[in-house]
């Protein structure tokens, strides 16, 4: 049983789940800016922060990008929970209103 669940700990590890309570920050940070850059500046994929498309795509946009991927972007449906998509987009949200 023991190795079973150290087993499961180290596939959580792998796909770089975050932690429960992680907020959409920490989320952004460990799972998004390689991506789409530390400061929402884009890189291989689009920029995210102030005056880019998504800050004027609607809320289920961003949820539905998160959960089921977008072309070369990939899904996060079993990275990430429901409260945590939800964090992010909140996260990407203040971001693009500061
Ligand atoms: C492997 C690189 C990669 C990772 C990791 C990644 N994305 Fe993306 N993302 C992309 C690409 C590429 C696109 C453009 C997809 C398209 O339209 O073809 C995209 C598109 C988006 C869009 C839509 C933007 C627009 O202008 O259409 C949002 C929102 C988004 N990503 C958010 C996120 C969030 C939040 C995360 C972290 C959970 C994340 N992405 C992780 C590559 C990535």
């Amino acid at each position: 049983m023991a190795i079973l669940a150290l087993f499961g700990v180290l596939a959580a590890a792998c796909v770089g789940r975050p932690p429960e309570d992680a907020t959409g920050q920490e989320i952004y940070l460990q799972l998004c800016s390689n991506c789409h850059g530390e400061g929402l500046e884009g890189g291989i994929g689009p920029a995210l922060g102030p005056r880019s498309d998504s800050a004027a795509l609607p809320d289920r946009f961003l949820t539905l990008t998160i959960t089921e991927g977008r072309g070369r972007m990939p899904s996060f449906s079993s990275t990430l929970t429901g409260d945590q998509v939800d964090r992010l987009v909140e996260y990407l949200r203040e971001e693009q209103a500061g």
